[in-house]
């Protein structure tokens, strides 16, 4: 085995001290609290202590992260001084900290640039600000409101994570959480969501828009599984940075058209561990943001990297990141590969939620997914257009479909045809 021993990682696990874990993945820690003035808090931190208003009503809840809007709507109310509760590290030994150096050391003997600056010239970023984008590529048929949420949304992350690859100080947390509440939140709960998305082009930016789509479905898949609000902010600021790693990689390699090399594919890989310990860098971030980096490529039955853990040492939101990362490769244009229909991506998280990833959460989403098949215009491998006019009772990747001469094909009867594009109406 390549990684160190999974027993050592698993030996020195033990439930969080205060017996108010929230962290079930692989990194335990204990909290400390301190009294602060209002003016001194910075977005990103955690309130210690709920607070309650004068008639004893509570106002904000132990645990809610303190986001710029939040610390402006205390001060409004009067809160003078507020408990931060703030995260420290086990005094055991650092043990995924451990695991991870003895990798890199083996890895950096392979690939002697992966630590190294990775691009010669600044990558084009969009000047500083916020909601404002510009629009390269306008999609068909998505409302002006989606595409203007979802075009910030990448902008401000490609602003930033673009800086990070030249500035290592260039990533400003309050820029991301913002795009979380103003870009992300609002389209979570619109329930043709995934539709439009599907619609978006992703020709350019890959990483970027691959980013901001994980965030929305990672959100979609919290609010669908039944994720407390304030935990919903955090899948989402997890699932936007679980690639950060990737920014790090030279371009040549992130955006090579032809199939990687296996040292580039190694180099690749890596980009888990390397966006952990760039985000751990960055004191605004919580443990759970950084295991979303380490942890998204784990799977359930420890067939994943970096550290091939099993079900029960993953976080529960890199479980979520998971999903919305397979699905949203599958599904999306890149330099190689064939863009996947929803129809596939379902068949495979079906295929995937068995052992390696979340029941749940997979079950949670197809059950959403398929509900808004009906409907769809898409292309059968024998070339014949048509709509999905209901789905199969047992298999609803395999749905009827109206052609255009008006046939109807049983996709579930008719077993050497499949659909293999979505048409937009
Ligand atoms: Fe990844």
């Amino acid at each position: 085995m390549l990684w160190a021993d999974i027993s050592l990682i698993q030996s020195y696990c033990r439930k969080e001290k205060n017996g108010n874990c929230e962290e079930a993945g692989l990194l335990l820690s204990t909290y400390v609290y301190k009294r602060m003035s209002i003016n001194d808090v910075v977005p990103g931190m955690i309130l210690g202590k709920m607070l309650v208003t004068q008639d004893g009503k509570n106002f904000l809840n132990e645990g809610a992260v303190l986001t710029l809007r939040v610390i402006q709507t205390l001060q409004m109310w009067g809160f003078q001084r507020v408990d931060i509760r703030e995260e420290v590290r086990d005094k055991s030994p650092h043990f995924v900290d451990d695991v991870i150096e003895s990798n890199q050391q083996q890895l950096s003997c392979s690939f002697p640039e992966a630590m190294e600056p990775v691009d010669e010239q600044p990558a084009a970023v969009a000047p500083a600000g916020s909601i404002a984008p510009p629009a390269p590529e306008e999609p068909v048929d998505v409302p002006a409101g989606f595409v203007a949420y979802y075009q910030a949304a990448v902008q401000i992350f490609k602003k930033n994570l673009g800086r990070a690859r030249f500035i290592r100080d260039g990533f400003e947390v309050a820029d991301i959480r913002q795009m979380v509440t103003e870009c992300v939140l609002p389209l979570i709960e619109d329930p043709t969501v995934m539709d439009h998305l599907q619609m978006m082009p992703h020709t350019e930016d890959y990483l970027y828009h691959h980013s901001v789509d994980v965030g929305i479905i990672s959100g979609c898949l919290g609010l669908w599984t039944g994720r407390p609000f304030r935990e919903i902010e955090e899948i989402i600021l997890g699932a936007l940075l679980h690639d950060a790693g990737k920014a790090l990689i030279p371009l040549k390699v992130l955006n090579k058209p032809e199939r990687l090399t296996e040292a580039e594919m190694n180099l690749v890989r890596f980009h888990s561990i390397r966006g952990y310990k760039f985000l751990k860098e960055n004191s605004e971030l919580p443990r759970s943001i950084l295991l979303c980096a380490l942890q998204h490529h784990e799977r359930g039955d420890g067939s994943g990297y970096p550290l091939s853990v099993r079900e029960d040492k993953i976080h529960p939101y890199a479980k979520i990141i998971a999903v919305a990362d397979v699905f949203d490769a599958m599904t999306s244009v890149r330099n190689y590969g064939r863009r996947a229909t929803p129809y596939e991506a379902v068949e495979v998280l079906r295929k995937e939620m068995v052992d390696k990833l979340d029941t749940s959460v997979c079950s949670a989403f197809v059950d959403k997914l398929t509900q808004r098949f009906v409907g769809d215009v898409v292309e059968l491998s024998n070339g014949q257009r048509g709509e999905v006019i209901f789905l199969n009772r047992f298999d609803s990747t395999r749905p009827m479909v109206r052609t255009n001469d008006g046939a109807f094909v049983d996709l579930d009867k008719t077993r050497n045809l499949s659909i293999c594009k979505m048409l937009h109406s």
